[in-house]
């Protein structure tokens, strides 16, 4: 980065500044890697560490992985699968969590963080092995990504977003007419395949050497590209037209699985892939700086109307209401009292549904800690009812 650009990527963040790396550390189990690891990660200089494939299966190792992570709090999600494992890691002490959700365990944690003084939501993913299971952790972290919170999403994929993200796509996007008819008969099947239903395409290909995996790349990196256009993110290694680099190579085929997103408010810079010594993939390591939107209010707030069912709730509603009813006087003409009166209601629901979301979610917290240590128990892999 030249003098230039660092002293442009200054100005932007004048105030809020965060430096985001990811790295799939390709295990942290044995304790010398560990170090190594950790010893490495000083030199990607960073405030906040997405690790996938901790290969973390008890704990014991989890404890001891956070323990040993001294430059501030760390969170670890236990591998339930053997080459799983994620984790996010602070470089400072200046975050507070407001909330931790392990969307899938090993393979997705969120954290809702005040760090630096901004509120941000970090989702680390790592793509579960196959399509259909891709395509569903997707599809559950869709609705994190819906929020009035800006949200940095990053990790491994193990998907591309478009052809050109793959060396063997490339090359066959340019000498390939085929493909073109292969891809608008694999959007066709798309409307079959979601809601995971079975994909029939896959058997009647098998003939078609090569072909397969092209579809399947076609039809998880079609729903990562929905997915992050509807939630309106960013590809940050592709922004302002920056060409980014293949992230990951194996038996001669390179491709980008490791990506990060932010919010479109967000200014991002210094981008860039670094080699580790550690690992097969290179880390992604960019800025944040301060957004052009404002942070005051919490944006649109949605009522959850399965909260009407609660008898409860309706009583408090009803109550409320009445009470308003005796108030009409205080009111020039009906519809300045309506308008009030919806005010009201809007506000007690919002208090009850805080209220509801909060015992839930440490009921949530409770259950996690429980099936964290039936995995463990189990020493991973295997399935628990
Ligand atoms: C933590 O941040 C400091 C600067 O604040 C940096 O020098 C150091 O390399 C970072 N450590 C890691 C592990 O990223
Ligand atoms: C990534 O996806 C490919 C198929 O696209 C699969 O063969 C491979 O096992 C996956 N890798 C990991 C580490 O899950
Ligand atoms: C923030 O900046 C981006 C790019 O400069 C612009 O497209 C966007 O509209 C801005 N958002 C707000 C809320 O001002
Ligand atoms: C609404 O609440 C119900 C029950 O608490 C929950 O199952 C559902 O996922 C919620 N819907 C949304 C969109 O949050
Ligand atoms: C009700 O009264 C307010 C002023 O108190 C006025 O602005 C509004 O237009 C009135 N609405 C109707 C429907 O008369």
């Amino acid at each position: 980065m030249g003098v230039a650009a660092l002293f442009f990527c200054f100005l932007m963040m004048a105030g809020f500044s965060l430096r985001v790396a990811s790295s799939n550390v390709n295990s942290v189990k044995v304790r010398r890697t560990r170090h190594a690891v950790y010893d490495h990660l000083r030199y990607l200089d960073a405030d906040v560490i997405f690790l996938q494939e901790t290969h973390l299966t008890t704990l014991g190792h989890l404890r001891e992985a956070e323990r040993e992570w001294r430059s501030g709090p760390s969170y670890w999600s236990l591998a339930v699968e053997p080459y799983a494992g994620v984790a996010i890691l602070f470089n400072t002490t200046d975050v507070t969590v407001h909330r931790l959700m392990e969307v899938a365990m090993g393979r997705c944690l969120v954290l809702e963080v005040t760090i630096h003084g901004r509120r941000l939501r970090l989702i680390n993913i790592y793509g579960p092995q196959t399509v259909t299971e891709r395509i569903q952790l997707l599809i559950e972290v869709k609705q994190y990504l819906f929020t009035s919170i800006p949200v940095v999403m990053a990790g491994d994929f193990n998907v591309t977003l478009t052809l050109g993200d793959r060396s063997s796509g490339r090359a066959v996007v340019r000498d390939s007419k085929v493909l073109k008819s292969i891809i608008s008969q694999a959007n066709l099947c798309d409307v079959f395949t979601l809601g995971g239903r079975k994909p029939k395409y896959t058997y009647t290909w098998t003939g078609a050497v090569g072909l397969t995996w092209l579809l399947a790349v076609v039809r998880d990196s079609k729903v990562l590209k929905s997915i992050i256009s509807q939630a309106h993110l960013c590809d940050v290694f592709t922004l302002g037209g920056r060409k980014p680099k293949y992230t990951y190579t194996c038996a001669d085929r390179s491709s980008r699985i490791d990506m990060a997103f932010v919010s479109p408010s967000e200014t991002v810079c210094g981008m860039s892939e670094r080699v580790v010594p550690y690992s097969d993939h290179l880390a992604l390591f960019f800025c944040m700086g301060a957004s052009n939107r404002s942070d005051i209010g919490r944006g649109l707030w949605r009522l959850n109307s399965s909260i009407l069912d609660d008898v409860c709730v309706q009583n408090c509603v009803h109550s409320l209401f009445q009470d308003q009813l005796q108030r009409q006087d205080f009111y020039d003409n009906i519809s300045d009292w309506w308008e009030n009166v919806k005010e009201e209601i809007r506000s007690l629901l919002k208090r009850l549904s805080v209220k509801k979301g909060k015992s839930k979610y440490s009921q949530y917290l409770r259950l996690r800690k429980e099936l964290e240590s039936l995995y463990s128990a189990g020493g991973g892999g295997q399935t628990k009812d």
